[in-house]
């Protein structure tokens, strides 16, 4: 099986000015000097270009947090893919619960996104997860299947290794209550299974848990043997915590 590289994002949302951006990967930088994961900051639009500046000459990656299948035209208050990958951005959140549930993200859409990306040179970070009403009625693997497939639609077998996944259960994200090490575990291991039988070379997928991930928890629940990384929260807007974390990660 081939190592794959721990893969730790720093998901800001709408947290953090330019200044504050800059602050943050200034105190970050020299605490994860050492890490040979591969670590990713997901600022807001305004502050991509701050934080692409600051880590320059460093392996610390930067993404945005959605943008527009689209590469131009009359879509107001819109970000395409191109635009993001002029600034040296080198990935992108797509499909993110908040994004579905506030801002009406659909699985279509998703399948237009998560191509364009890649045709940008973006690596697609793309989330998927259930909602705790699934979970309690037994629908966790059909909800995560279902996404996988029409997001993942436009794309051919070959490209899926190219994609990120993150699983991130609707009812763990900003609540505090984290997936247990068995379930975060169970659920990657099952997306890997949808990706191998949709022809990925499915072992060379990063697969990433993201809700409430902290530093006491983020050991266990990286130790899984399908779990290679985090989407980070709460959690990433302190440069100390998160640090924690990366470290976790090795
Ligand atoms: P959280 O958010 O770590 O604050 O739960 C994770 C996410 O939404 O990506």
């Amino acid at each position: 099986m081939p190592e794959r590289t721990p893969y730790i994002a720093a998901n800001w949302k709408m947290n953090k000015t330019v200044a504050e951006a800059a602050e943050f990967v200034d105190a970050l930088l020299p605490r994860i000097a050492a890490t040979q994961s591969d670590v990713v900051i997901c600022p807001s639009f305004l502050a991509l270009s701050e934080v692409v500046e600051r880590r320059r000459g460093t392996a610390v990656k930067v993404a945005a947090q959605n943008m527009h299948e689209e590469a131009s035209g009359a879509f107001t208050g819109e970000v395409s893919a191109p635009m993001l990958a002029e600034l040296d951005v080198e990935a992108v959140i797509l499909g993110h619960s908040e994004r579905r549930q506030s801002f009406g993200e659909t699985d279509e859409a998703l399948a237009r996104k998560v191509p364009a990306a890649l045709a940008a040179g973006l690596e697609p970070i793309l989330c998927v997860g259930e909602s705790e009403e699934a979970r309690d009625g037994g629908e966790t693997e059909e909800v995560l299947e279902r996404q996988l497939q029409t997001d993942l639609a436009g794309l051919e077998s070959g490209q899926l290794a190219e994609v990120v996944i993150a699983y991130e259960p609707i009812w763990a994200i900003g609540t505090g209550r984290t997936a247990t090490a068995e379930q975060a575990q169970h659920a990657c291991a099952f997306i890997r299974d949808v990706l191998r039988m949709r022809g990925a070379s499915a072992d060379a997928v990063r697969i990433l848990y993201g809700g409430s991930m902290k530093p006491p928890n983020a050991a266990d629940l990286l130790s899984n043997p399908d779990v290679d990384g985090g989407l980070v929260g709460g959690a990433s807007l302190d440069p100390v915590e998160f640090a924690g974390i990366v470290e976790a990660a090795g």
